[in-house]
């Protein structure tokens, strides 16, 4: 709920709201019974171990996978009905992987235009000038005409945002965006998305930076064996967990 400048209450709508969601991939259950809430404007970020169900439960969001039980709504629009139009879905959800997942044999800027000239059929000068815009933004519009295979892991990472960012999306994934990258470079990253944080955008992010989960996101969710084990405030989560398995997988990161 928030408040309206006359001081009554509105109800704001979650952006994503999952709700008993369930996937097996053959025996082996992923996800049992998730609920989670992303409020419009919110950054949630998911941590937990290898095998969790992190990713997957990230995939559900956008259709990548297809949820076996239970809903996934975006925007007041139930994904796990017959009637969702999954291409049109996903322009609105800005997806990072790991991988960053460039198409290598085009250049920076092509990288950027592609999806807003085909799925969107917008003009291709003015999805040019979108695209250099978003370019500055991550700190690369220098590399506009750069072949995408001639550039570091961090600044892969960093047209992979832009890109995602071209399409103007409600909401951004984020699955490990910097595990793949070295160590010096993680920061250049993390501060490009500490800063679309800041601007706003709606985030879930699956991530083994506990110091960006603790500082940048609004909701820490811990998940364990395909559950949400155990969610709330990052200052709480970091300082005082209180399921036995967060404070294991978190016993480096804390206090005392
Ligand atoms: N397409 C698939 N087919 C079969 N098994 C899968 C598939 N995708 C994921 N799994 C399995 O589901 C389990 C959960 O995978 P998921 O990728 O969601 O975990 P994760 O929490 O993201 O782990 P990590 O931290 O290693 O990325 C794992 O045991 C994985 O091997
Ligand atoms: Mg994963």
């Amino acid at each position: 709920m928030s408040q309206m400048s006359n001081g009554t209450a509105a109800a704001v709508e979650p952006m994503v709201r999952i709700e008993g969601l369930r996937k097996s991939f053959g025996d082996l259950a992923v996800l049992n019974d998730v609920n989670l809430d992303v409020m419009p404007g919110e950054v949630v970020t998911i941590i937990g171990a290898s095998g969790s169900g992190k990713s997957t439960l990230l995939r559900c969001i956008n259709l990548l996978e297809t949820p076996d039980a239970g809903s996934v709504w975006f925007q007041g629009k139930d994904l796990t009905s017959d009637h969702v139009d999954v291409n049109r879905l996903r322009e609105d959800i800005g997806m990072v992987f790991q991988g960053f997942n460039l198409f290598n044999n085009m250049d920076v800027l092509d990288n950027c235009t592609l999806a807003p000239v085909t799925l969107k059929k917008s003009d291709k000068r003015e999805a040019e000038r979108v695209a250099l815009g978003h370019l500055e933004s991550v700190g690369l519009a220098d590399f506009a005409h750069a072949s995408v295979q001639t550039l570091s892991g961090g600044q892969k990472q960093r047209v992979a945002i832009a890109r995602a960012l071209c399409m103007s999306p409600k909401i951004m994934l984020f699955d490990e965006p910097t595990s793949a990258l070295d160590p010096e470079i993680v920061g250049e990253v993390l501060e490009v998305m500490r800063r679309l944080a800041g601007e706003g955008m709606t985030m879930v992010v699956v991530t083994h930076e506990m110091a960006f989960a603790r500082t940048v996101s609004d909701r820490v969710v811990f998940m364990d064996k395909g559950v949400i084990a155990e969610q709330g405030d990052p200052e709480r989560m970091f300082t005082a967990p209180e399921h036995p398995r967060t404070r294991e997988f978190l016993s480096r990161y804390l206090e005392g």
